[in-house]
């Protein structure tokens, strides 16, 4: 970070996941798949899908109550609230003005990043420059969806492949040569048909024929992303790690977007890194888009793999379509 400014750093964590499991046994019953080729293209087992009068609000709550907990903080200690979703519970009012009312984080600024997998990244970019600077001192950054409202549960290329979750962060300054110490942020939109909904905005507003063509559904050409996820996150990751000034062998934890493990896997034999190096949680959750990150997070440290001083870095991509890599010293 530029020198007059703060270092700004985690200082909580916490996730959610809604207990209702649905796994590969259950999806072979629903379209034409089977357990052996979801396990071995994506390394996915099961994922957890939301009760139908759950909405994205209420698991974002639920990891920014676990989060504010980890920090030994109260929701009135808050100065701003950021949520990251591409399921919102409505347009408007954005999600994170229905999770500052339920938190009781009177006055505090809401607002959502609606940047697909790679918003929360680009959350903890947006605000952690908000503190930096001076602006604000305590701020929640939420991913937080329940992919499985916009899943066409018709469709086996795309419904295989996410589930619902949320993960939630509590940024404030840090210790001098702790915190964020760099990103690489980007988007590249010649291929932003490759990975959208599109009806139900201005360009296609929803009709009888939107819904009866199940326009409303998240579309996807899954190899053209698969070709993109493994190319950005390499480059993003040898870009922030160059930008902290450090090596991407002193990187002692990798938070990768839990999309695809053959994804993982590739970036990892790109980057050279050890394996055992990389969190991998997506065989219980699935793709759980811009919760992925933070949920395997919030794992990673309650399961004692971050340590104060470790290099983590997150890296994640998707609609846009769009990069976020960070690099944090813990
Ligand atoms: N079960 C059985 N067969 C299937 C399934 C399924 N669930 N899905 C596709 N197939 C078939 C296809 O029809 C195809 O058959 P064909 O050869 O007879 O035509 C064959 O399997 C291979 O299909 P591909 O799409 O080429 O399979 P691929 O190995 O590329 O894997 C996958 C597909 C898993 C979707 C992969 O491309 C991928 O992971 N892409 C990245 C997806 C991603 O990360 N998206 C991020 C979105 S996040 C967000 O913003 C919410």
């Amino acid at each position: 970070m530029t020198d007059h400014l703060r270092p700004v750093g985690i200082i909580g964590t916490g996730s959610y996941a809604p207990p209702r499991v649905l796994t590969n046994f259950d999806l072979e019953k629903m379209v034409d798949t089977s357990d052996e080729w979801i396990r071995t293209r994506t390394g996915i087992v099961e994922r957890r899908i939301a009760e139908p009068d759950v909405a994205t609000s209420d698991l974002g709550l639920a990891a920014a109550r676990a989060a504010l907990e980890s920090a030994g903080m109260e929701a009135a200690d808050l100065d701003l609230i950021v949520v990251a979703t591409v399921t919102p519970d409505m347009f408007f009012p954005c999600t994170a003005a229905i999770v500052q009312q339920a938190l009781g984080a009177h006055g505090a600024p809401a607002f959502d990043i609606l940047v697909g997998c790679t918003g929360f990244v680009y959350g903890l970019a947006a605000v952690g420059a908000l503190i930096a600077s001076g602006t604000y001192e305590r701020a929640l950054v939420i991913g937080a969806e329940t992919l499985s409202k916009i899943t066409d549960w018709e469709d086996r290329s795309s419904c295989v492949l996410f589930g619902d979750a949320s993960g939630a962060v509590v940024l404030a300054p840090v210790a001098e040569g702790h915190g964020i110490l760099s990103y690489s942020l980007g988007n590249d939109g010649t291929n932003a048909d490759a990975l959208r909904i599109p009806a139900g905005g201005s360009r296609m507003p929803a009709s009888e024929d939107t819904v009866a063509k199940r326009l409303h559904y998240l579309s996807m050409n899954g190899p053209e992303v698969f070709k993109f996820a493994v190319r950005a996150m390499a480059e993003s990751s040898e870009q922030a790690v160059k930008r902290a000034g450090i090596s991407m062998g002193d990187i002692d934890l990798f938070v990768p977007h839990q999309a695809n493990l053959r994804i993982i896997d590739a970036a990892a034999k790109r980057l050279n890194i050890p394996y055992e190096r990389f969190v991998r949680n997506l065989d219980r959750y699935g793709n759980t888009s811009a919760a992925s990150i933070p949920l395997a997070l919030d794992e990673a440290v309650r399961e004692g793999r971050v340590h104060p001083g470790d290099h983590l870095l997150f890296s994640s991509f998707g609609a846009g379509l769009s990069w976020g890599t960070m690099v944090l010293r813990w």
